[in-house]
């Protein structure tokens, strides 16, 4: 007998991570996607594993994610909804051994689709789980302070890095490996899944100029941290700016002192 899967701890966390995202303004409308790897042990506790609802086509190869198994926001769907209603608006599909598609397991049961984002999701998990094994979550929303500096800020990836770095003491503690950006791409492409999984292979953030922001990282709390901390740094930008600009900064002689009390490792170059 298989337990309850709405009461399983990743259904909950989604539900939970994703209204307090909504609740944090990233998240108007149907905008953002997550994706949770998960172990074929923890599905198999929830669900009959033989049980396909219906197999969906992606016109993108994921044979590298076979037989893999995540928990993916639908396309279209609130953020807003998912607590209320995770079976309309949430899914768990496995990669079929193809790679030409994704069978659905549970959910998306008005018969929606897994988020458009997809070929941007499978392609950063592919990056980031060759270079951190652990890496089990891609996040994407549309952080408004992040998002308003793409318009204001130069997108070049060290001044970028550089001046979250200077604005909150935590940032270089949070991602040392900095802050990548790729061009403006129309989102749900394959283009712009490889060039944001590319630059993943770097940094576990990569600004969408106009758009929003994609995280990466081992469990939600860790992505939504990394996210929120950016965007804290992006906020504080706001109103420095709005207060009359910076007059003030934390050093690069500081910020080596910073990286060497917390143990973390500056990307090379990025300071003088
Ligand atoms: P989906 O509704 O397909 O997930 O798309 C939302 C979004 O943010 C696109 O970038
Ligand atoms: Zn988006």
């Amino acid at each position: 007998m298989n337990k309850d899967i709405l009461k399983s701890p990743f259904v909950t966390e989604m539900s939970e991570i994703t209204q307090l995202m909504y609740q944090r303004n990233w998240d108007e409308r149907n905008g953002g996607n997550i994706t949770l790897l998960l172990n074929e042990n923890e599905v198999a506790e929830y669900l009959d594993l033989e049980n396909i609802v219906r197999t969906i086509p992606i016109d993108f190869d994921a044979k590298e994610l076979a037989g893999s198994y995540f928990l993916v926001t639908g396309s279209g769907k609130y953020f807003k909804n998912v607590q209320k209603d995770p079976a309309r608006n949430i899914g768990l599909i496995r990669v079929s051994d193809d790679g030409k598609g994704v069978e659905v397991l549970w959910g998306y049961e008005d018969g929606s689709l897994p988020t458009s984002e997809l070929p941007s999701h499978f392609q950063s998990h592919i990056a980031r789980l060759s270079v951190d094994p652990e890496n089990r979550v891609i996040m994407h929303c549309h952080a408004t302070h992040l998002l308003a500096m793409t318009f204001t800020h130069s997108l070049d990836e060290r001044e970028l890095t550089r001046k979250l770095w200077q604005l909150c003491t935590e940032c270089l503690v949070v991602f040392p490996e900095g802050i990548s950006t790729i061009p403006w791409i129309v989102p749900g492409t394959n283009e712009i899944g490889e060039a944001t999984s590319n630059k993943m292979k770097e940094t576990r953030l990569v600004v969408w100029p106009y758009h929003g922001i994609y995280g990466a990282g081992k469990d939600m709390d860790e992505t939504f941290g990394l996210i929120e901390t950016v965007e804290k740094a992006a906020e504080v930008y706001t109103y420095v700016q709005a207060q009359g600009g910076m007059k003030a900064k934390i050093s690069d002689e500081d910020l080596k002192k910073l990286a060497d009390r917390f143990g973390v490792k500056p990307r090379a170059g990025y300071l003088d």
